[in-house]
């Protein structure tokens, strides 16, 4: 197999169930429709990706400008379970970056992640992400409930050298209309 079969697709009114469809196979916690509404404006920071026409994964992505910094949130990156480790993630994870090289001006590209969800925190390290926090009880409904914070810098600004984000509050995947669904292996 190979990467020539992956191609990326807008994600439009036409085609946002099989979203809804995917995200909910593939992630512990559900979506509501505001999140919806707001990734069928996101551009190219929604995508719906293809596997020999077929939809197998997803990332849906939104600009967060808290914190006086303008950095760039993954939502949701995810590809159905039987297509993994075949590059799709990747292709995936390329096309946000390469949307974040062009506009020049992200700080960083950070999510949550279960603390248990070892693939994707190695698939997220091999990009450079770091582990910057630990939000303890991020989960309302699952098991474990605590989240990382994983962050990649893109650039260094003088009010934080660092690059890191330790002592923030703000929630913005919960804010973001994500319910937690019963206990299930992310
Ligand atoms: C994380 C996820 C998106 C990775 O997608 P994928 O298509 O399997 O990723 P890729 O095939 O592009 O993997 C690229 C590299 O990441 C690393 N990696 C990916 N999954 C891994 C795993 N389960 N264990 C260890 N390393 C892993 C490997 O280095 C891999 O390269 P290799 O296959 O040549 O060894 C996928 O596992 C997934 O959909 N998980 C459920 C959703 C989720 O938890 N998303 C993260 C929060 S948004």
């Amino acid at each position: 197999m190979t990467r020539s079969n992956i191609e990326l697709g807008d994600v439009t009114p036409h085609n946002i169930k099989q979203l809804k469809k995917l995200n909910s196979v593939v992630f512990p916690v559900s979506y509501n429709e505001k999140f919806y509404i707001d990734v069928l404006e996101a551009g190219e920071l929604a995508k719906l990706v293809y596997y020999n026409d077929i939809v197998v994964g997803a990332v849906c992505c939104r600009i967060d400008t808290s914190e006086n910094q303008r950095r760039l949130y993954i939502m949701t990156l995810g590809c159905l379970s039987s297509y993994r480790r075949l590059g799709i993630g990747t292709v995936m994870f390329q096309h946000i970056l390469n949307y974040a090289k062009v506009d020049g001006n992200f700080d960083s590209i950070f999510l949550h992640v279960q603390i248990n969800n070892e693939g994707a925190i190695a698939f997220y390290k091999k990009f450079g992400f770091e582990i910057v926090e630990t939000k303890e009880h991020y989960y309302k409904r699952i098991e474990p409930a605590d989240a990382y914070v994983l962050q990649k810098t893109l650039r260094n600004t003088n009010s934080n050298a660092s690059g890191t984000n330790s002592n923030h509050n703000h929630n913005p995947a919960h804010s973001n209309g994500h319910v937690d669904k019963k206990e299930k292996k992310a």
